[in-house]
């Protein structure tokens, strides 16, 4: 897919945009970094990442965290983010390596719709911890309507 150099418009609550530093050098390749206070807004305590997306019909996410602070990424292909402050709801197609989106706390974010060579990459503020999952989203209704 062309890159586009326009920034996607964040319009839900706890989110924003994250661009990296990039050192393009093609043809032997691009560079990218994400170096904590310059790109990224917390110390990173956590990297995760998610390949091998072979179910074009696959569907991830489905939750909110109560504190945790992330930045997601496509590294490779495009997938579809879904967000939902439990107000606005938008949905951002990510497909450039440098643009991360934040993933704040009570944001209920989904993905879908991923390209056969998609691979996200997350960097996360905390260590791995379940009792910081929303999984329900009536539940997630109702902490961000009190
Ligand atoms: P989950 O966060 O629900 O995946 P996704 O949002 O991509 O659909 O995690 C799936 C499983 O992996 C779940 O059983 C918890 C486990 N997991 C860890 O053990 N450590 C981690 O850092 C993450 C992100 C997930």
């Amino acid at each position: 897919m062309k890159p586009s150099r326009k920034l996607p418009a964040i319009r839900v609550a706890n989110s924003g945009v994250v661009r990296l530093k990039s050192v393009p050098d093609l043809p032997d390749g691009n560079l990218f970094i994400a170096e904590v206070k310059r790109e990224v807004p917390f110390p990173i305590k956590r990297v995760y990442f998610i390949n091998s997306l072979a179910n074009p019909r696959a569907v991830r996410g489905r939750h909110a965290h109560r504190k945790l602070e992330q930045v997601i990424f496509c590294v490779s292909g495009s997938f579809v983010l879904h967000l939902d402050d439990g107000r606005k709801k938008q949905r951002l197609r990510l497909h450039e390596p440098a643009i991360g989106i934040r993933l704040g706390p009570r944001l209920w974010h989904t993905m879908s719709d991923f390209s056969y060579d998609c691979v996200i990459l997350v960097l996360a503020a905390e260590r791995y911890d379940e009792k910081d999952y929303i999984r329900d989203y009536a539940e997630f209704r109702r902490l961000v309507r009190r």
